[in-house]
């Protein structure tokens, strides 16, 4: 069994997934983390991100492996542990660049599914309900206000005003939501549900709840 959760940035994805992971007993999946990886080892390396080309030709370099345990979640490029340094503003600034690349996502699609091969997963992402896992029994497409996603983020990171998150996060939706491989955008069958107005704990319960209503 899949569940399958997309959504903008500052939707509360995060939280929620793996909130709905630990009811569940479900392992978590986190995909942002992986495209994330991919342009902290770009940056590393001095790969100009606005080059699709060079992106493209370094995809097949990079070895990401990542935890799915939701108590625990990590992520380590070549065997280095990146889980803070993924989160820094400069990755954030320059993840849609690489994850527009299709050998990147074409890379990164392989091993997400093969992480979801054997189920019991809440996978989360931008693609999850219409490219990675078309077929999960349970799509949910988390979605908020601009205004209460930045404010959520800002308080996130803590260094940032609300209105520098606003323009960053409205500029990474714009690239996220009209590149041309698998933009996000919600599934026909997802469930939207909008958690401007909802504790993380009344967002898990919404989830579960259609969770079990399937027979999750
Ligand atoms: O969920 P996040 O903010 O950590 O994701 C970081 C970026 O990764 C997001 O701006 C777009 C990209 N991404 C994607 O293209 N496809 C996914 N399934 C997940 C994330």
């Amino acid at each position: 069994m899949i569940i399958a959760m997309d959504g903008p940035s500052g939707s509360g994805k995060s939280s929620a997934a793996k909130g709905v992971a630990r009811t569940l007993g479900y392992r978590y999946l986190d995909t942002g983390a992986m495209y994330r990886a991919f342009t902290w080892w770009m940056l590393e390396r001095g790969v100009d991100v606005e080059d699709a080309a060079a992106v493209a030709s370094r995809a097949g370099q990079v070895i990401v492996e990542i935890s799915t345990d939701p108590d625990a979640p990590g992520i380590r490029v070549d065997g280095t542990d990146v889980s803070e340094p993924i989160r820094t503003r400069e990755v954030t600034g320059a993840v849609s660049a690489v994850s527009r690349v299709p050998e990147v996502r074409a890379r990164l699609l392989v091993l997400q599914r093969e992480i979801m091969e054997d189920g019991g997963i809440v996978a989360e992402g931008r693609d999850i309900g219409t490219v990675v896992a078309p077929d999960a029994p349970l799509k949910v497409f988390l979605t908020a206000s601009e205004e209460a996603r930045a404010l959520r983020r800002a308080k996130e990171i803590g260094t940032v005003s609300v209105e520098t998150t606003l323009a960053d996060q409205a500029r990474r939706d714009r690239l996220d939501s009209t590149r041309a491989t698998a933009p996000m955008t919600k599934a026909d069958d997802a469930v939207e549900i909008d958690s401007s107005e909802l504790g993380l704990d009344e967002v898990i319960e919404a989830i579960v709840r259609l969770a079990k209503e399937r027979g999750i």
